[in-house]
């Protein structure tokens, strides 16, 4: 027992090392770094806002993006039931959300509620048979459900228990086949190592009611996504690569998933390259590994992916899925962090970007998870660092925008004081803003070196407003500080009241009673 506690403690300390060591070897930036001790720390990075839309993301022509839902930390896997609802797992709190379809057009879910609780750690959804399915991750269980109403009509109970869910990749991805049948991925523990859980890195299917699980598919490290190629019935599973071979190997991948296949982890690496620290494959008797369908870029962490029915889309979508790539987090640049189209073409299957602007230059602002496309024909993006669900609908309706008035203003100056400014002890907010600036080294970048980008008489060019914002999404190479909203108005506070000299002085930008 006590062994067993000093081991874990063992591997707690030398998993909180990483980012250090990446950090002092150059492999990683002081930004990237940020993002994943946010991660590690269970820090969402700032919230989404409809600026940030409109400045930061990309989309092909014929497309406009909504922030549909914010406010929900660590949003990670989604599934709309037939009448328009939108569920969504939260894992790190334990809920499946009902997000109510948007009848009244404003842009938004009518309501969000918990519809579930008190699970381990919930991911992969489904809806058959008047059961909501849900994986936890160490069962399956289910529960009466009115996909019309929304409602469940029964008690939560488990189908299928035992199921192993320590180490790397606890999550379980689950949905119902074209078949009937349940479909269940589940992740390896480790980077690469020969698992004792012989269910670990695998596909499984069960019936309905739990019975006859059966693997169907080995040698899978991470396949998160899965869904099933409209057209053909085939069935695809996206893949994470493992760690450790260098920033630019091995490609992620995209896997035809049959039955009785060997993808090749841990023995095999993208078309099929033997593991330098496994060495060749003792079964090699009894197994060939199948090359992936196609090979997303090193690291990039692809994770859900849905075909699209692309009625009422522009040209240039049959045949296609929209995978997310939740992006990298230990390569020396971060990669990854968008959304893309993938096109099975007669010369085989064709990446492109198709959301793009959660990461510029290494700023990184939100990461995608999920891809889900609702009744109405619009993609829907779930972003767990964010805490936040974008729609896409086709349709060249930019106006969906609508930034505020003073924000397309070229002036970044308040259009009018902030509410919370009133009655606000501007003195002590000042020097706790100072206490901040201090704290965080702010100096490192804004007074040192050889060209320091000085905040000094920022009054003129930035309001309060402005400047909470960049501390919300600050422009690369400006890391993202774990700040809360108080804290962010006491930096501005203090910001905007101090002189050329950076002493801080009375008066300015209206504060009266600054120190
Ligand atoms: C790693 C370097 C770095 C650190 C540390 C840093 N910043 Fe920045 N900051 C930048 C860069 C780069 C910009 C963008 C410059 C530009 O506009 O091109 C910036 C921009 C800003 C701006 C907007 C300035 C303007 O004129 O638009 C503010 C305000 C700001 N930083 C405040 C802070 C505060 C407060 C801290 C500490 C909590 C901080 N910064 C820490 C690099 C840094």
């Amino acid at each position: 027992m006590r062994k067993l506690l000093f081991g874990v403690l063992a591997v707690l300390a030398l998993l909180a090392c990483i980012p250090l060591v990446l950090l002092a070897t150059g492999t990683i930036n002081s930004s990237s770094l940020r993002m994943i001790l946010n991660v590690m720390a269970g820090i969402g990075g700032p919230a989404a806002t409809a600026t940030d839309l409109h400045q930061r993301f990309q989309l092909p022509p014929g497309f406009t993006l909504q922030l549909y839902a914010s406010d929900l930390p660590k949003a990670r896997f989604l599934r709309f039931t037939p009448g328009g609802d939108l569920l969504l797992s939260r894992p790190h709190s334990g809920d499946i959300m009902l997000l109510r379809k948007d009848a009244n057009g404003d842009g938004h879910p009518d309501a969000v509620v918990t519809l579930i609780g008190g699970l381990k750690r919930p991911f992969g959804m489904d809806i058959a048979n008047g059961y909501l399915y849900v994986a936890e991750s160490n069962r399956i269980g289910r529960v009466g459900f009115d996909s019309a109403s929304g409602k469940l009509t029964g008690a939560y109970e488990p189908l299928v228990e035992g199921f192993t869910d320590e180490g790397n990749h606890w999550s379980k991805t689950l949905r119902v086949g074209p078949d009937g049948l349940l479909y269940l991925s589940q992740g390896s523990t480790c980077n690469v190592c020969v698992e004792e859980d012989e269910r670990r890195a695998t596909m499984m299917r069960f019936r309905p009611d739990g019975s006859g699980g059966e693997i169907i598919a080995t040698g899978l490290r991470n396949s998160v996504g899965f869904d099933w190629a409209p057209w053909s019935g085939e069935l695809y599973a996206t893949d994470n690569g493992r760690d450790l071979l260098g920033d630019d190997f091995p490609p992620c991948e995209l896997n035809l998933v049959e039955q009785g296949h060997f993808y090749g982890w841990p023995y095999f690496n993208g078309a099929n390259l033997t593991d330098p620290d496994m060495g060749p494959d003792p079964l090699a008797g009894q197994r060939q590994p199948t090359a992936p369908a196609h090979g997303f870029r090193p690291h990039n962490a692809p994770l859900g992916i849905t075909f699209i029915d692309d009625r009422g889309w522009p040209a240039g979508y049959g045949h296609t899925a929209l995978a997310a790539l939740h992006g990298s987090w230990n390569r020396s640049t971060p990669d990854g962090y968008k959304v893309v189209s993938l096109h099975w073409t007669d010369q085989g299957i064709e990446e492109r970007d198709f959301l793009t602007g959660f990461n510029q230059d290494g700023n990184i602002i939100g990461r995608p998870v999920d891809v889900a496309q609702g009744p109405d024909g619009a993609i829907y993006i779930s972003d767990d660092y964010a805490g936040a669900i974008y729609r896409v609908s086709p349709g060249d309706n930019r106006t969906g925008w609508s930034p505020p008035a003073d924000a397309a203003a070229t002036s970044r100056l308040d259009a009018k004081p902030p509410a919370w400014l009133a009655g606000a002890d501007l003195g002590a907010m000042a020097k706790r803003g100072e206490q901040l600036y201090f704290y965080y080294d702010c100096a490192s970048c804004h007074e040192a070196g050889e060209n320091p980008k000085l905040l000094t008489g920022l009054s003129d060019r930035l309001g309060y407003n402005a400047i909470i914002e960049v501390l919300k999404a600050p422009i690369s190479p400006m890391p993202i500080f774990p700040l809360s909203d108080n804290e962010r108005r006491e930096l501005a506070v203090f910001l905007l009241n101090r002189g050329a000299g950076n002493t801080p002085v009375a008066g300015q930008a209206g504060a009266q009673g600054a120190p």
